[in-house]
């Protein structure tokens, strides 16, 4: 064990989203790091524009508002889901692609754009980054993917957003969508677990080696 695991470092979460806390809470453990959310660190709820053009700046600029108000490190996210046939889209809009932004009209609209996309071009990919910025400006970010395909209608009800109409590459024999899947299976090969690996390598190149 190094110096920066042997102290217990804390961490603020910028997203609100208590299960994304509670997921990356758990992976932070290892590293002696302690997340609070925005909520147990005393930072207020407020609105932050996300106007990025890419999610790395989307999570820099979250990661950014809340070290301002914390003053200590912070860990941001951002996802969305890309569908090649649509240049990529809706990309950084995922949360609000419809004007509703409730899943089911999200959904909706991405299978009407996609109605005439054949079956071998209804290719696309989750992407999550995850940025860790320190107050000197200092910051680590890790990218995670998972490629996969659109269906016609969504299937199963676990998960959230997009999870009934995609199919990863990993599960294409059996067809089952990520809402399919259970969280268990879902947190081995998602976007989310690909970037916390790639975290994982970072956070270690930087001098925190773990708990044995
Ligand atoms: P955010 O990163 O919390 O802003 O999430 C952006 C949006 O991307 C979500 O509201 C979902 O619509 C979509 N998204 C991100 N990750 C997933 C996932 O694992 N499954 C389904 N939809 C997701």
């Amino acid at each position: 064990m190094n110096e920066k695991s042997a102290e217990t470092v804390v961490f603020i979460a910028a997203t609100g989203n208590r299960h994304k806390v509670a997921e990356i809470a758990a992976f932070m453990r290892f590293f002696g790091i302690e997340i609070l959310s925005k909520d147990e660190a005393g930072v207020a709820d407020f609105e932050i524009a996300e106007t990025g053009a890419t999610f790395e700046e989307n999570a820099y600029i979250k990661a950014d508002a809340v070290l301002a108000c914390a003053g200590k490190p912070v860990i941001a996210d951002d996802s969305g889901l890309m569908v090649d046939a649509l240049k990529g889209a809706p990309g950084v809009h995922s949360a609000r692609f419809s004007e509703s932004g409730t899943d089911e009209d999200n959904n909706a609209k991405l299978l009407a754009l996609l109605k005439d996309v054949p079956e071998g071009k209804r290719t696309a990919k989750f992407v999550s980054v995850i940025t860790i910025l320190y107050p000197d400006g200092t910051a680590i970010v890790a990218r995670g993917e998972c490629a996969g395909r659109i269906l016609r209608e969504p299937k199963g009800a676990n998960g959230f957003g997009y999870d009934p109409l995609f199919v990863p590459l990993a599960h294409d024999r059996e067809s089952r969508t990520f809402a399919e899947l259970s969280m268990e299976e879902k947190n081995a090969i998602s976007h989310r677990a690909k970037a916390l690996a790639a975290l994982r390598e970072k956070l270690i190149e930087a001098g925190y080696h773990g708990k044995k």
